[in-house]
């Protein structure tokens, strides 16, 4: 009974489809409950996309795939290291929390434990951060990406440890960037850019030396930049001297920061990311990897709003598991967009229409660091 939609759409009156909850993971407002006019603003300022009830949407499910508790538990931890190394502006003196090493771990095997038993990640996770902890939702979201990907290649559960602990603490570096130029809405100048850039090398030198931790754990920070061709940072390495990790890191994290809503734009729709990606395999991203996360990720999210070939405006209702381009969908609008009664169809079955237009973004108001 629930669908997406942009938070600017929001009017007093409508329902609440699920939870939003605040950047340290405390209930802002209820799925289910009514909106009232002096929520919205509050909304609009922290969310750019919420999930609402209504007629339109009955029937269809968002099915979560990642316990929201896991989720907030896991970035509680991170920000705790992020809050603790934030403090020391000193880097060679840092120390990992034995607790925080710990607890990652930990969470990384319940994660593990979830993933290893789920085909395809229905959950659209671009659109439960608020602005607000961006920070520690990407680097969930890229363990979660990185996790499902690992498990699909086979990979030790030793290994997928390490990856998982990798991944949420691959843009620690950032800490040792000031903060103005991380949270900069918009393009970087290069001045900035080049700061921006030495996240990668700072977060290996905090890292490398935590006898906690594996040096792969380390190598997440500094290769999630490195591209096949050179044209990465810090190092330009090029093809196999990129290690295992650092290849997967750069297709998830590039295909969350695209997924994922900013206060100056939303986010782009997974199908559009994945062409992004292809548009560039063999050059910076591993084919096999790019076509093997394309099979386990949903591309288009459950309760999306879709533009059809023949015009009409549809809601993504159901996907088919072997042909992700080609979901169930609910045509709610005709192409006038004029509102109709809602009806279904199988894309399956009318493979004369297909989804043209998905997120509404050009590739150009992307910007990646
Ligand atoms: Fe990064």
């Amino acid at each position: 009974m629930t669908r997406q939609i942009s938070s600017t759409l929001l009017r007093s009156g409508m329902r609440l489809g699920r939870t939003l909850y605040d950047e340290h993971g405390r209930v802002l407002l209820s799925g289910g409950i009514e909106i009232r006019e002096g929520f919205i603003k509050k909304i609009q300022k922290d969310f750019a996309v919420v999930y609402i009830d209504d007629e339109t949407s009955e029937g269809i499910e968002i099915k979560e795939a990642v316990p929201i508790e896991l989720r907030l538990q896991t970035q509680a931890v991170l920000e705790k290291q992020w809050n603790l190394w934030s403090q020391n502006t000193s880097l060679n003196k840092v120390s990992i929390d034995r607790d925080v090493v710990t607890d990652l771990r930990n969470h990384m095997k319940q994660l593990l434990s979830i993933l290893q038993g789920t085909t395809i990640l229905q959950e659209d996770l671009a659109t439960v951060a608020s602005y607000d902890n961006m920070t520690y939702v990407h680097s969930m979201n890229v363990a979660i990406y990185a996790l499902i990907l690992g498990v699909s290649m086979g990979l030790p559960e030793g290994m997928l440890i390490d990856l998982g602990l990798g991944a949420m603490l691959h843009d620690i570096g950032k800490i040792w960037v000031p903060i103005e130029i991380i949270n900069k809405p918009g393009k970087l100048t290069n001045e900035e850019y080049e700061l921006i850039k030495t996240h990668a090398e700072l977060g290996h030198e905090a890292l490398v030396n935590q006898h906690e931790l594996s040096y792969l754990v380390a190598h997440c920070a500094f290769q999630h930049h490195e591209r096949l061709n050179g044209s990465g940072y810090p190092r330009g390495l090029i093809g196999d001297e990129i290690h295992l990790f650092g290849k997967i890191l750069a297709v998830v994290d590039v295909y969350d920061a695209m997924v994922m809503h900013r206060p100056y734009r939303r986010g782009m729709l997974p199908a559009d990311v994945m062409e992004f990606l292809y548009s560039r395999v063999e050059k910076e991203y591993d084919l096999n990897l790019v076509a093997l996360f394309g099979k386990k990720v949903s591309m288009f999210p459950i309760g999306t709003e879709v533009k059809l070939s023949d015009g009409r405006t549809a809601l993504v209702k159901e996907s088919n598991p072997n042909f992700p381009g080609r979901p169930i969908v609910r045509i709610i609008q005709n192409e006038q967009g004029e509102a109709v009664t809602p009806m279904d169809i199988n894309l399956i079955d009318q493979l004369h229409i297909t989804i043209v237009n998905a997120g509404g973004n050009s590739i150009t108001d992307y910007f990646i660091d």
